[in-house]
Formats: structure tokens, C-alpha cells, sequence
């Protein structure tokens, strides 16, 4: 599968500003002969250049992009091109503020920054259907450009008063009646009911914020309206050419919008990825890192692309370190083993004003293109060359499916209960997601709705799942019955879906499936711990959540093992039907989560990239018949494979035991 037909190829380069450079023209012709150098094969344009297309109300010039553009094909250089719609010139703002986004305090913002527009403004949208269609009648056919970037890294919501009237259309359409959403909403709490769809202002720490179905619902309509202003920009842009396809750059552990609704508005899913390298724990983030790739595969159940990653560091976190040798080739190989088919940087070149001015680059201020960074970036450039035949290879097919819910998230998150404010949903996913990439297990991800069909999985796993959405509990009974297993753990199956505890036990639904009935849920403090005791003697922490249950007819596996719940079940499995449901009660530590999936991997004999025992950290991700072996441990490691492979970067032959350095990675093939 390709989105870039005109360009069939991995993608390396990246974020590229020349309209910062417009009076340097040495510099841009310099930057293509550095391009080559470094190998790079496309380059994204336009993101912020509003100001430049648009200088005055009505007046628009592409002479200049005109030149940019050809100067690159001339080149060789690809492009994806972006619509400008990400930040808007200061004229727009001051003839205009209606384009301006409004805050959660019922302020409008000033100009500035960029992300702040308001998506219902009907002033902005015609401004951004009149650039997007511009920009498409003129270059939507050209040779050089082969992918459109809507807007960059959409985030956010505005209070302003179309939006607000949007609200309460989305909200009729939605309960039908004032008295469906007051029920609805369990308004009768704190005296919140409604007499009258105009009052219904969105959450904001001045106003409504202890009204959780509202808060969830109101991220839902955040959802909805850039969902709508992507599929505008989208129109636009298509007119001119349909077969052009667009993206979007997502961003990880993103909240404020459900991405797998939004993805259904794009033709290709792409994203910014930006690890903390070298802090605590290398082994976390490239399982964290690992996930999001996996998910952003899995919005579209189709290959992704890296839009965004550092070519050595950021400038805005706390510490801003520089990748190790090693790290960019192995961070760059991770996306590409779970399905990426670009590695793209932010930036190009850097700038010499801004905040972003020290943002890492793959030329620096100095402009000579060698060095450290240079050369690190010219690796992969020739690594993805020598990778081109899997280039259409897909991720090895899952037969595991984790189920992660954007509502179930904002839910979970909103709600004033155990870990106030840090139930930490995500992170709990990643680590149960991190047991079985450690097994080189293949994982695909769904969300709820998207959940008809779970019969090609050997396993689904559904950890905190605090809400079960009408319907759910029913899919995952026939899922067991019919042969399947299921994990899922503690606070699951608590609300439906407008955010009511569901009556009558948890995990609703479900409670004779998974044997077990959830009764209270304990907090501990972070010097508290308890452990989850194995039948076989073996020990494992547990720390944050404990949740007591009552036994249904499961079959106990393993026991809390202090505090007066020591004995009571933590563990269990449960027959049903053809399958079997297991039920986890407490937030065990990672090496619990290893040992659980580690036996369910091999009792259900899911596939894994290689069967040989790898060392902590290292890890063998499968990309049609190549494996990549990846060490993130920090250390050099010993490694024994049974088999012979050929490694496709270096063309060596690697079999038995020998010694995989850190940050160092092989394809196997
Ligand atoms: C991204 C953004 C880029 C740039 C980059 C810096 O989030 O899309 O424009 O700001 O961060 O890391």
C-alpha cells in the first residue's frame, strides 16, 4: 500500500521553512545540494506560511512558493505540502477576531502563537477555503508534491458564541430532549439541571466543571468540530485534485480529541513523535514509543507515517538531552518496524529567531551540513534505502488486541475516585502493552466502537475500562463464548456510556463471564504496597489501586498477599463457553504484567517475532518476514539466536551467541 503514488518510496526529511530564507537564496540553493548529501527525498512546506501567501486581506502572492517549489523538483527533492491554517497573519486577527479561538475562562485570545483559531468562525472558513483551494488549483497536479499536511497538530476548543451554538445542536442531536440530558447527565446533582438548551454553557473552571457526563461529552463535540473543520480543509483541498491524499500530524497521549473518530477524516494517519531519550528509564519510553506507533497504525488498520521526530534534541522540556550515538538510527528503525513509511524530522534547518531557534536540526546555525547530527541523519537516510523492499510489508498480523477508549480515558480521568486526578490510564494500558512487546507480540488496537469483530484474536486485552459502552459487555461474552480470552482488571465496566454508574455490579455485564464481582476499590499511598501471591509462591508488587472482589466461580490464581484483604483473590480465570476470562484486581508492577502475559503468550501459543528469550530491553518487532532487534537497555547485551539471518543494514550474517551493543539495532531478515 502506498499514499504517495507519485513517490512510492520511504520517506526521509522533513519540516522545511525557506520562507524564513527568502533573502538568502545561496542558502536555499545550498539546502538542496545538503539534502542530497544527507539523503533526504522529501520535504514538508507551507506549514506556517500564511503571512507569505496572504500578506494583505484578498492579496495573494505564490510567486515566491512558485520558485521554492520548482527549485526543489528541479532537485529531485518531493514535498508534501501544507495548508497554512495552523497560524493566521496578524491582519486576519485584527480585522477579524471572530477567527481568534475563545479560552476556557470565556476569553478571547490575542494574536500570536499559532493552534488558536476557533473552527466554527464562518469568516475563518472562508478565509481557509480560499487559501486551500488556491493552493490546490495551483499545485495539486504538480509533479514535485505528493501529499497534503492539513493544517499542523489540530488541538484544542474554543468557547466562542458559534461554538457554543454548535454545542447545543450537537447536544439536541444527541438527547432529543432537555429531559433525556438532564437524566442523562444526573443533573439533579448539585441543583444542575437545565430549563433550557441556552444554559447549557461548555465545562470551565468559572462555570460547570463537576458535571463528569458534560465534561466527557464536551471533549466528544471537541471531537466533532475539528473532525469538521478537518473534513473543510479536506474539501478544498480535493477539489482540485481527489486522488491527492491528505494527512494530518497527531500527537501522542493526546486528550483533547478522540483520534480514532478523527482519523476516519483523513486519508493517511501521521504523527509527531518526540521521546525523552536517557531520562530515568529507556526501556519505558520505547515502550511507550512502541504503543503509539502501534495506535496510530491502528486508527486506520493501515501503515503511518513519522511526520515529526527530533533529529537530536527539542528545546522545550525540562532537559533538553542529546540523542546518544546510536539512538537516532534505533529510534528511526522503531517506527519503521511498526509500520511507518517515512522518518521525517522537525527541522530541516535551523532558524535564527524564535523560541524554536535551538529546536535540533539537521543543519545547524552554522550551516556546513557534517557533524555529529549530520551524519546520524545521513545513516538513516541510507538505511531506508536499503530497507526499500519493505517498503509495502506490513506489521506482522496481531492475534492480540488491546482495547484503549478515548471516552473511557476522559472518563476515567474525570472522575473523583481512587488516584484522584492520576488513575493514569495510559500509562496502565502501556504496561500491559510493554509485557507483551517485550514478547515480540504483535498488538493492534481498537477502541470500543470498533470492536464487531474480535474473533481473529487470540486474546483482548481491556485494561481499566471504566466505562463499557451500551452493548460492549454483549460483544466481549460472545468474544469468550465463542473461544476467546480476555483480560481485563480493576475500575472496568463501572459507567456507561454518558458517564452513570451502571447498576447492579461490576464489571457490568460481565460478572459471570469473568466469575468475579467487583466490590470496593482501595487506594494506596505511594508508601504503601501490597503483592499479588501466585499459587506457586512467586511474588509480585503491587502498588496505587486495589480492588476487592467476590468470588463468582473463578478459579483463584493468585491472592493479595497483606492488609485485611491478604488472602482475598487478586488473580483469576474463568471458564466460559469455548474461552476463558481472566480478571486482575489490583495495578500489579511490570514484572507482574510480564509474568501474566508471559504464560498466556505461550499456554495460547500467540505468534512472536522471534522465538528465542531476549534480555530485558531487547526487543524483536516483525515487519513482513524482517525483524527488528532493537536494544533500549542502556547496556551492551549478550544475545543467542537459533536461527541464521542476514542483517539488512550492514549485509552481515548474525546467528548464535554474540554481544548486541546499546542503542544498536539489526533487521533481520
Ligand atoms: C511539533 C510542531 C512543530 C515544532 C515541533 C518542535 O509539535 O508540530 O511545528 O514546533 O513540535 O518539537
Amino acid at each position: 500500500m502506498t499514499f504517495t503514488p507519485r513517490f512510492p518510496r520511504f520517506l526521509h526529511g522533513g519540516d522545511y521553512n525557506p520562507d524564513q530564507w527568502l533573502d538568502r537564496p545561496d542558502i536555499l540553493d545550498r539546502d538542496i545540494e545538503l539534502m542530497h548529501k544527507a539523503h533526504v527525498n522529501c520535504v514538508s512546506i507551507g506549514i506556517f506560511s500564511w503571512a507569505k501567501l496572504e500578506p494583505q486581506d484578498g492579496v495573494y502572492d505564490f510567486d515566491w512558493l512558485d520558485g521554492v517549489i520548482d527549485r526543489l523538483w528541479k532537485g529531485g527533492i518531493h514535498i508534501i505540502l501544507a495548508t497554512p491554517s495552523g497560524a493566521r497573519p496578524a491582519w486576519m486577527a485584527q480585522k477579524y477576531p471572530e477567527v481568534l479561538r475563545v479560552d476556557e475562562h470565556f476569553n478571547r485570545n490575542h494574536f500570536g502563537n499559532r493552534h488558536n483559531h476557533c473552527p466554527s468562525s464562518p469568516v475563518y472558513r472562508e478565509k481557509v477555503r480560499a487559501m486551500n483551494t488556491r493552493l490546490a488549483e495551483r499545485y495539486a497536479h504538480h509533479p514535485a508534491v505528493i501529499l497534503w499536511h492539513l493544517s499542523n497538530e489540530y488541538s484544542g476548543d474554543c468557547r466562542c458564541e458559534h461554538c457554543q451554538k454548535k454545542w447545543h445542536a450537537w447536544l439536541k442531536n444527541r438527547y432529543g430532549t432537555l429531559d433525556n440530558l438532564n437524566r442523562s447527565w444526573w443533573t439533579s446533582f448539585w441543583a444542575g439541571t437545565y430549563s433550557d438548551w441556552s444554559q447549557i454553557e461548555p465545562p470551565s473552571p468559572r462555570g460547570q466543571s463537576a458535571n463528569t457526563s458534560m465534561l466527557v461529552d464536551w471533549r466528544r463535540f471537541s471531537t466533532q468540530q475539528c473532525k469538521d473543520f478537518i473534513l473543510w480543509e479536506k474539501a478544498a483541498v480535493k477539489a482540485a485534485n481527489p486522488e491527492l491524499l491528505c494527512t494530518a500530524n497527531l500527537m501522542e497521549r493526546f486528550w483533547d480529541y478522540d483520534y480514532f473518530s478523527l482519523s476516519e477524516a483523513l486519508d493517511v494517519v501521521s504523527w509527531d513523535a518526540y521521546p525523552q531519550w536517557h531520562g530515568e528509564d529507556d526501556i519505558a519510553r520505547a515502550a511507550e514509543f512502541a504503543m503509539n506507533h502501534e495506535m496510530m497504525r491502528s486508527f486506520k488498520d493501515q501503515p503511518f507515517l513519522l511526520m515529526e521526530s527530533s533529529p537530536s534534541l527539542v528545546n522545550w522540556k525540562r532537559v533538553n538531552k542529546l540523542k546518544r550515538p546510536g539512538m537516532h538510527l534505533l529510534s528511526s528503525m522503531q517506527s519503521l518496524a511498526h509500520g511507518s513509511q517515512s522518518v521525517l524530522y522537525f527541522q530541516w534547518r535551523k532558524g535564527r529567531g524564535g523560541v524554536e531557534m535551538f529546536h535540533g536540526a539537521v543543519v545547524d546555525h552554522d550551516g556546513l551540513g557534517e557533524g555529529r547530527v549530520f551524519e546520524d541523519v545521513t545513516q538513516v537516510g541510507t538505511a531506508l534505502e536499503k530497507l526499500a523492499p519493505l517498503y509495502d510489508a506490513p506489521r506482522d498480523k496481531a492475534k492480540v488486541c488491546i482495547i484503549y477508549d478515548w471516552s473511557s480515558w476522559w472518563a476515567v480521568e474525570s472522575s473523583q475516585s481512587g488516584q484522584l486526578g492520576h488513575m493514569q490510564y495510559f500509562d496502565t494500558v502501556n504496561m500491559h502493552y510493554r509485557a507483551l512487546w517485550q514478547q515480540g507480540v504483535s498488538v493492534d488496537f481498537r477502541d470500543m466502537r470498533d470492536c464487531t469483530d474480535l474473533s481473529g484474536y487470540d486474546l483482548v486485552a481491556a485494561p481499566l475500562l471504566f466505562m463499557f459502552r451500551d452493548g460492549f459487555a454483549e460483544k466481549l461474552r460472545a468474544y469468550v463464548e465463542n473461544g476467546g480470552r480476555l483480560l481485563t482488571t480493576y475500575f472496568s465496566g463501572v459507567v456507561d456510556d454518558t458517564d452513570l454508574a451502571w447498576l447492579g455490579g461490576a464489571p457490568h455485564g460481565l460478572i459471570d463471564v469473568l466469575g468475579v464481582r467487583a466490590t470496593e476499590l482501595d487506594a494506596l499511598h505511594p508508601q504503601d504496597s501490597n503483592a499479588l501471591v501466585m499459587q506457586d509462591g512467586r511474588s509480585f508488587p503491587i502498588h496505587e489501586l486495589c480492588e476487592l472482589n467476590e468470588n463468582h466461580g473463578a478459579q483463584t490464581l493468585g491472592t493479595y498477599g497483606s492488609d485485611f484483604y491478604q488472602g482475598m483473590p487478586c488473580l483469576t480465570r474463568n471458564a466460559y463457553g469455548r474461552g476463558e476470562a481472566y480478571y486482575l484486581a489490583a495495578k500489579v508492577d511490570q514484572s507482574g504484567l510480564d509474568a501474566i502475559y508471559e504464560e498466556i503468550i505461550s499456554a495460547l501459543n500467540i505468534p512472536r517475532a522471534l522465538p528465542d528469550k531476549l534480555p530485558e530491553g531487547v526487543v524483536a518487532t516483525g515487519r513482513g518476514g524482517a525483524v527488528f532487534l532493537q536494544n533500549y537497555s542502556g547496556r551492551d547485551q549478550t544475545v543467542t539466536l537459533a536461527g541464521s539471518y542476514t542483517d539488512m543494514l550492514t549485509d552481515r550474517e548474525v546467528s548464535g551467541t554474540f554481544t548486541f551493543p546499546a542503542c544498536s539495532v539489526m533487521v533481520l531478515k
